[in-house]
């Protein structure tokens, strides 16, 4: 990715564009932990994080991401945008790029924005925050990180980088149908190495699976007792035209990861999401508060890796160096 301008898909990146984010991810992490924590990398440069579609983590951790660079960051809120008075979203976004922005962080209800975004800006950069049920690249990538680290750490893996997840069989398990974060997770961590099994109800699978680099199973249990990572998925109803699902309860009773269901998981198997939790739907809460959940480890990496990402597209490969400058 170093050469390239946006990141609006996982498929940009590749095995080793993923491998060069983690990396940088690694030293962006040592970043976060000093007293001051911030470098001068972007310094003069401008993000805009423009959100179409609710957000809290994502936009928070790409926002801590561009301040810990020294970046300036202007929001943009779409409800008290002049879209409501007939602007259309091209004049918006040739406008804001007039201002002098260096990067669009864009999230939209509908698939394809950003890259449209993209290809209507003389020289900003777009990156991908999440559009529709298409891709949300950055969450992969933060999960691969995070994955890396604790196969690592946790499962006394060494990280032979870049097929890093070689071998990890991870479930994911859930409303794969209307999640963006499934389809770039399944593209990141497969070309990584690892074995993807997708595990939901027929209703909640995407119409076709075809090209799909994964196995799909109905059966949670038995995913459960040979998987090293499990991963859940919300119910995304803003997005669900139709009824899907009988009940939720019904849902629970057959997809939910409770308690019980969990204590089928290997030791050292590890329960992710890409938030925000419905506790007592997907996954019940003690199994979230458990030492197996690496959800906040998750949250807390996302900063490092939005980092990386920002730095690779608009850093100029200067002002990096460890224990620099502390004065942004
Ligand atoms: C997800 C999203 O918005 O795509 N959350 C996130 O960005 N961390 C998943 C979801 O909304 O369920």
């Amino acid at each position: 990715m170093s050469e390239a301008r946006h990141l609006l898909s996982i498929n940009d990146l590749g095995a080793e564009g993923i491998d060069e984010v983690l990396r940088l991810a690694d030293t962006f992490v040592e970043v976060g932990r000093r007293p001051i924590p911030r470098v001068p990398a972007l310094r003069g440069k401008t993000v805009v994080l423009s959100f179409f579609e609710d957000s809290t983590r994502t936009r928070m951790s790409f926002e801590a991401a561009a301040k810990r660079l020294s970046a300036d960051v202007m929001t943009f809120a779409a409800s008290a945008s002049s879209l409501n008075k007939g602007e259309s979203l091209l004049d918006t976004v040739r406008n804001i790029e007039a201002m002098g922005v260096d990067a669009f962080v864009v999230r939209h209800a509908c698939a394809g924005v950003p890259t449209q975004v993209a290809g209507w800006l003389a020289g900003a950069s777009v990156i991908n925050a999440g559009d529709g049920a298409h891709e949300h690249p950055t969450q992969a990538l933060l999960d691969c990180f995070t994955l890396s680290r604790e196969r690592a750490g946790r499962l006394g893996v060494s990280p032979a980088r870049p097929r890093v997840l070689e071998g990890l069989q991870v479930a994911i398990v859930g409303d794969v149908r209307h999640s963006r974060v499934a389809r770039s997770d399944v593209a990141a961590f497969t070309a990584l190495g690892a074995a993807v099994t997708l595990v939901a109800p027929p209703t909640l699978l995407p119409p076709s699976l075809e090209g799909w680099p994964v196995e799909v199973s109905h059966d949670l249990s038995s995913v459960l007792v040979k998987c090293d990572v499990v991963y859940l998925l919300r119910i995304q109803a803003e997005r669900m035209r139709e009824q899907y699902l009988p009940t939720l309860r019904e849902y629970t009773a057959t997809y939910g990861l409770t308690a019980g269901r969990a204590r089928l998981l290997s030791p050292g198997a590890l329960v992710m999401h890409p938030g925000p939790v419905c506790r007592g739907v997907e996954l019940a809460a003690e199994v979230a508060d458990s030492p197996a959940s690496v959800i906040t480890a998750q949250v807390a990496n996302g900063i490092a890796v939005r980092m990386a990402v920002l730095y690779m597209l608009l850093g100029s490969g200067t002002a990096l160096a460890a224990g620099g400058a502390n004065d942004g």
